[in-house]
């Protein structure tokens, strides 16, 4: 079944820090969807507002104007349906691996035994099968970060929430797990929206790229980007990376996203 989220003029603002003082416009006019099968990107300077629209997707603020609606109707809080990974994995420490992963299930009330099997399952299908029994304190920052994602993977969501999830690793993981997470999406079936600073990742991730602007946060442009297809058609991302194509969108992204000046002079 295919869902949309969607950003209808939405505003954020965050009450003023002392009292008296007038509150501050995170975000502003953020008209957006992301359906099954797309893969968002947004991009933007720190401080832009990225955290505060995922925040909003996954229901844990409420918009101040607009709406964010899943299929229609208006999100009130966190669901199931909407699967939220984020740059610190954020597992118990006082479970296993297994246990961390089976932990959606266990609050969906799924038996004990079956609870293991699909937890062994999704173990398996993140590269760590036989990792079940091992402690949290005893994984890489790319395993916990795996680990994680299996727990978000635990409950079949409809969409995946991911806020800067690989932004704590090593160059080399990360190029590891990006790959990893285009698989992961393309199997699940499930609509992604992930934060990055990275334009990079934004290129080989995205189906289509939002650049946020700062103070207030609003979408500065928004681009279609295959290089995501090329990758799980079996394109070697080193090449991709290499292209004519692939350099001059970078050059681009890169222009809209610190150039100030130059928008500016533009508009
Ligand atoms: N809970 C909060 N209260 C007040 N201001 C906040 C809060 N969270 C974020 N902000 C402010 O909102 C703006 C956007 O923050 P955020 O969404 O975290 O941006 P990003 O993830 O792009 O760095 C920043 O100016 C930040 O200081
Ligand atoms: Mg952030």
């Amino acid at each position: 079944m295919t869902s949309r989220l969607t950003f209808d003029a939405v505003s954020l603002a965050y009450p003023g820090r002392d009292r008296g003082s007038s509150s501050t416009r995170v975000l502003e006019g953020i008209d957006l969807s992301v359906s099954s099968g797309d893969f968002v990107v947004v991009i933007g300077r720190s401080g832009s507002g990225k955290t505060s629209l995922l925040n909003l997707a996954a229901g844990f603020q409420q918009p101040a104007a607009g709406a964010v609606l899943l299929d229609g109707q208006p999100i009130s809080g966190p669901g199931a349906e909407r699967a939220v990974v984020f740059q610190d994995d954020a597992l118990y420490p006082w479970l296993n691996a297994r246990d961390n992963i089976a932990f959606p299930l266990a609050l969906k009330g799924v038996a004990k035994d079956a609870r293991r099997k699909a937890a062994e399952e999704l173990l398996a299908r993140v590269g760590l099968a036989g990792s079940g029994d091992r402690r949290i304190w005893e994984l890489s920052g790319g395993m916990r970060q795996r680990v994680g994602i299996a727990r978000a993977l635990a409950a079949e969501p409809r969409f995946l929430l991911l806020d800067e999830p690989l932004g704590a690793l090593d160059a080399l993981t990360r190029s590891k797990l990006q790959l990893f997470l285009l698989d992961i999406w393309k199997t699940s079936g499930a609509g992604a929206l992930l934060i990055t600073h990275s334009i990079d990742e934004a290129l080989l991730l995205a189906t289509r790229i939002v650049v946020l602007q700062p103070a207030p946060g609003r979408i500065g442009a928004i681009l279609d980007s295959g290089f995501a297809g090329e990758i799980l058609s079996g394109a070697d991302p080193r090449k991709v990376r290499q292209s004519v194509l692939f350099r001059s969108m970078h050059d681009g992204l890169t222009a809209l996203i610190h150039d100030n000046a130059h928008e500016e002079l533009a508009a």
